[in-house]
């Protein structure tokens, strides 16, 4: 098979809900996963190069996953987040582009308020996105990220090794378990936030390969992590903000449940769609 025929084969088999315009991209980006090569190289290849056997067996393998609607990230086995390539696994939510903006919210808040954190932890963290993230923005600040699933804090870890730099991660349960050690004053999280109901409106590609401990919350319990965690938030002395990543259908629950601490200074923000997304508790 000839570079141009597999290309076509992939234009074929790529979900549209993919992409908006153009299928390329990430026809390359299979290409150069299937090839083992870099961009550079495989711009040098011309569409009558002949796959090897090697090629051809890796490429059938890309192939059988697409039609078994598995994500192409997960087939990739990494996610481009602000500047980073993050390595993802079936363990891990694959990272959004809303939670690229949390982060970039959370930094441009603290810096408008001059305020450098001492220690940030982020909850839920999963692949460590937004943990090593924030280890980036904020290099003298300690930054944890704690999961209670020990295969992604494993692979949050391998993440960041990958960019040298130094974030500690737990396995807790933050529903059961303590976290008061962590002495923070930034608390930041996208916690599960899709409500039970919401699952028959999702593609099948989300639902049957993306942890359910990562997305769902029970339909009579929506903001069950937003509880624990403004909880903790309210009673550790130390805390000065908290920003978190919300379900839009979530946002009266969330205001009621805010008002009955009338000492926070609270926003809520809209994410690039116009959603509204976040939400910004200051002390
Ligand atoms: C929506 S995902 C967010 C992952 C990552 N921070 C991101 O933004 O892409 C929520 C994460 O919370 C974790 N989680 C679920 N229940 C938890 C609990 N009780 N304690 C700690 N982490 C939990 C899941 O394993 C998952 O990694």
């Amino acid at each position: 098979m000839t570079l141009g025929e597999a290309k076509k084969i992939l234009n074929e088999f790529i979900p549209k809900y993919y992409y908006s315009d153009s299928v390329e991209p990430l026809v390359r980006d299979l290409l150069m996963y299937i090839l083992d090569i870099s961009k550079i190289e495989y711009l040098c290849l011309t569409s009558n190069y002949i796959l090897t056997n090697d090629e051809l067996l890796k490429f059938e393998d890309v192939i059988k996953q697409l039609k078994d609607e598995k994500p192409i990230q997960y087939i990739l086995g990494e996610v481009d987040f602000l500047d980073f390539k993050f390595q993802v696994n079936e363990n891990v939510l694959i990272p959004r582009p809303e939670t690229e903006q949390l982060v970039l919210l959370a930094k441009k808040i603290l810096d408008s308020d001059s305020y450098v954190p001492n220690t940030i932890v982020d909850i839920g963290t999963g692949s460590g996105c937004i943990a090593i993230a924030m280890k980036k923005l904020f290099p003298k600040s300690n930054v944890f990220g704690i999961d209670i699933s020990k295969a992604a804090i494993d692979l949050a870890q391998n993440n960041a090794h990958k960019y040298e730099l130094n974030v500690e991660f737990y396995q807790l349960d933050i529903l059961k378990d303590d976290f008061n050690l962590f002495n923070y004053d930034v608390l930041i999280s996208n916690p599960p936030y899709v409500l039970e109901y919401e699952k028959n409106e999702m593609n099948d590609n989300v639902t049957r390969w993306e942890p359910h401990l990562a997305l769902f919350v029970p339909n009579d319990d929506p903001i069950i992590f937003y509880k624990k965690l403004i909880t903790n938030f309210f009673e550790n002395r130390m805390s000065k903000f908290a920003f978190f990543e919300i379900n839009p259908l979530s946002y009266n629950l969330l205001v009621d449940f805010l008002n009955s601490y009338s000492l926070f200074s609270y926003s809520f923000f809209n994410d690039y769609k116009g959603e509204i997304r976040y939400l910004v508790i200051k002390k």
